[in-house]
């Protein structure tokens, strides 16, 4: 469709059909496959405060190997499939003015809705992620999940633009997914083509109604409840970290004076730490 000004004894002259496959994968999985993932849980909070703050303790159960999860499967990847979109953006020619037909069209709101979806995706990262705090972000509070984003999300023209950055975003990933597989070779025939516009549509519009669902249910929020509720569970977690770690230091000091039993016993010239103690006590 678009005739490209890539040079050819260049990098990405050179690799072009490796980096273009890698660009399309990445799109797909792991990018594409976190969207579905994140829209979703999103969407719990349709169910109430309590049903998406467990979605999210489940992800911060994580705990400190969650910004690794995160850079390796959805940022780095993310950026890849994106600095990759700006070359082809910047090196391909939109040519819906010689045909305009239908593909014409999607070819160009494809390239459209990507850079609203970094435009979106950065601004919103910025907005809710604890990594936006420096500049008056992160706004989202993983112990306050609903009650914290139902604050963020309130303002109209917030949601606003949210609304545009879900539409473009959804838009993006459903038409892709058909683009995809003619990059992949999936659907040839006319006929598989049809199909799998049938595909996009199905995957758009449950998308579409996921993550505008979720919109809708973080403003409805009542943010007084929703905190109650958020800080009895937190309370409640707490608790059981702390009955965890009780148990736990139970278990450890019977484990010890199991040892001390056991190192009575043990013959002598045994490598167990009990007796080396006991060797470097002597010595002292
Ligand atoms: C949630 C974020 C994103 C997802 C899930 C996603 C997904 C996809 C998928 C599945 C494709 C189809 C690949 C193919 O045709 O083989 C695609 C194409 C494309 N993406 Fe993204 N993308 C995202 C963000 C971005 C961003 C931020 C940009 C930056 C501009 C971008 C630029 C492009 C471009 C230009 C294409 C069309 C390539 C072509 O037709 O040759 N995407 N994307």
């Amino acid at each position: 469709m678009a005739t490209t000004s890539i040079p050819e004894d260049s990098f990405l002259g050179r690799h072009q059909f490796l980096l273009y496959r890698l660009f399309s994968l990445a799109g797909f999985i792991p990018v594409g496959a976190f969207l579905i993932v994140h829209l979703l849980t999103n969407a719990s909070v349709l169910g109430g405060a309590a049903a998406f703050q467990s979605r999210v303790d489940l992800i911060h159960s994580l705990g400190p190997l969650l910004p690794a999860v995160e850079w390796i499967f959805i940022f780095i990847p993310m950026l890849f499939h994106a600095v990759m979109g700006f070359v082809i953006i910047a090196t391909g020619v939109p040519n819906i003015g010689s045909y305009s037909y239908q593909g014409n069209v999607r070819y160009t709101l494809q390239r459209a809705t990507g850079m609203i979806a970094f435009a979106f995706i950065l601004w919103h990262i910025t907005q809710l992620h604890w990594m936006g705090a420096p500049v008056g972000g992160g706004q989202f509070d993983p112990h306050h999940a609903a009650s914290s984003a139902a604050v963020a999300l309130k303002p109209v023209a917030i949601t606003l633009l949210y609304a545009t950055g879900i539409i473009a975003t959804v838009y993006h990933f459903a038409n892709g997914l058909w683009s995809m597989g003619i990059t992949w070779g999936i659907w040839t025939s006319p006929a598989a083509m049809q199909r799998a516009n049938w595909l996009s549509l199905f995957v758009g519009i449950g998308l579409g109604a996921a993550g505008l669902g979720a919109l809708g249910g973080m403003r409805s929020i009542d943010v007084e409840k929703a905190k109650e509720i958020e800080t009895r569970m937190y309370k409640a977690r707490q608790m059981l970290d702390g009955g965890i770690s009780a148990e736990a230091q139970q278990h450890s000091a019977h484990a010890v004076s199991l040892s001390r039993e056991s190192s009575s016993v043990m013959p002598a010239g045994s490598t167990s730490s009990a007796n080396k103690e006991k060797r470097s006590k002597k010595k002292d």
